[in-house]
């Protein structure tokens, strides 16, 4: 988790922030149980419960607010294709080979890096509070 430019303070940056911290300790007991293929696989399946929602509120709400603010050199595009990406797999992660799974697991901590360190820290510098208050209106929405 990003630490140093301040970004958590905003309160959508601080539950993403902790959304990545679950998210990076399933992936890390999905790693750990690779040998028990029943540990591994429920591991993924709860990893992928909390990255779908995770994914979907990213899109919907600080992808969506940092392309209206112009900030399209983020990769938002390469992130969203991660996002499909990831499900894709997780949706049958009994399927998946250890060579896969390996992949997967280093481009899902890259792809946390490079919102911790690249969007989120962007976004809190360039969104407006309107647009963080619409941010915070997606939990109220019906
Ligand atoms: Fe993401
Ligand atoms: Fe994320």
């Amino acid at each position: 988790m990003c630490e140093y430019c301040g970004c958590r303070r905003i309160p959508e940056i601080a539950r993403l922030g902790e959304e990545h911290e679950t998210i990076t300790e399933l992936a890390d007991e999905a790693d750990v149980g690779r040998a028990d293929r029943a540990i591994r696989n429920a591991a993924l399946r709860r990893l992928r419960q909390a990255l779908v929602p995770h994914a979907q509120r990213e899109e919907q709400g600080i992808f969506t607010e940092a392309r209206q603010a112009g900030l399209t050199g983020y990769y938002i595009e390469d992130l969203e294709e991660d996002h499909r990406r990831f499900k894709e797999a997780l949706d049958d992660p009994e399927s998946l080979d250890d060579a896969t799974l390996e992949t997967l697991l280093k481009d899902l901590d890259r792809h946390i890096a490079i919102e911790e360190y690249d969007v989120f820290p962007a976004a809190s510098k360039h969104l407006s509070d309107e647009q963080w208050r619409s941010i915070e209106r997606m939990d109220s929405a019906p």
